[in-house]
């Protein structure tokens, strides 16, 4: 993308000029599911992407496309209500431009949720995962192409990409809700189609827990520019190949529903603890 400096600073003036001089202190991605965690925001404030100059445009139903910037337990925050994907075309530079807003805008946390399909046979759907680590194994970056030395360095660490510390407040969290929160291992599959089953199979070769199409590129960019980031997975569906059944879209839309309440007690709560 040329430009992307000026064109990062036109779409944070933009939002700043919408929202007010107050910090945000935390970005939050709501993937399916979780969208709804945005309505109970107070004295919100909508910024619609289209608005936003140079911001794609969500093409996935069940998403709105939306910022939602707000206060959340006590904390500043600044959700996206739908995020944008590869496999709808975007480019990975087009999928981490919103979290790159953010960088300029000053946000140095950022929270990451996604649907996501359970790979771990000892687990079922509808628990919800803590990211540790994650694979990318195919070919593209977000930030292939010129560095822009204003973001972050050329070569950047990734063994700290999902913080430590937010985790461990996660677990306790978890814990006092009750939760048997589960930690492992994301893999990103480009979609749309959902994997074969040796692809499934593959990924557990890999060390992955849970599939997905989301959440890698925009953790690739915050490790880039130092941001602290929690991921949180809602496994919607076992992946596919491990029980009989095809899978289905609706099965993921389903459980992301029956999950939401547990999956909005829990962000609440790590929201409200947040170490600043
Ligand atoms: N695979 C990839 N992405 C997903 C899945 C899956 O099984 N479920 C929800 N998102």
């Amino acid at each position: 993308m040329d430009n992307l400096m000026e064109k990062l600073q036109e779409a944070a003036s933009y939002i700043a000029s919408k929202i007010g001089e107050e910090p945000v202190q935390i970005g939050m991605v709501l993937g399916s599911g979780l969208g709804e965690l945005a309505d109970v925001i107070q004295d919100p404030v909508y910024i619609p992407y289209k608005d936003i100059p140079h911001f794609p445009v969500s093409t996935v139903s069940g998403h709105k496309s939306r910022l939602v910037v707000g206060n959340l337990e006590g904390k500043r925050v600044l959700c996206m209500q739908g995020r944008f994907h590869y496999y709808e075309g975007y480019g990975m530079d087009q999928v981490v431009f919103p979290i790159q807003t953010m960088h300029i805008l000053k946000i140095k946390n950022l929270l990451l949720t996604n649907a996501a399909g359970c790979v771990n046979e000892s687990w079922k759907p509808g628990d919800l995962m803590l990211i540790s680590d994650h694979i990318k194994l195919i070919a593209d970056n977000p930030l292939r192409g010129m560095n822009q030395d204003a973001l972050g360095e050329r070569f950047f660490d990734m063994s700290t990409a999902y913080d430590k510390t937010l985790r461990q407040i996660a677990k306790k969290c978890g814990k006092d809700l009750g939760l048997d929160l589960k930690e492992g291992i994301y893999q990103l599959f480009t979609g749309p189609s959902f994997e074969t089953p040796a692809e499934v199979r593959f990924a557990r070769l890999c060390g992955a827990d849970a599939v997905g199409m989301s959440t890698v590129p925009e953790a690739i960019v915050a490790s880039h520019m130092r941001m602290k980031v929690l991921g949180i997975s809602c496994l919607t569906n076992m992946a596919a190949g491990i029980l009989e059944q095809p899978l289905d879209h609706r099965e993921v839309l389903e459980t992301g529903e029956k999950a939401k309440e547990s999956f909005s007690a829990l962000v609440r709560s790590i929201t409200k603890v947040w170490p600043l």
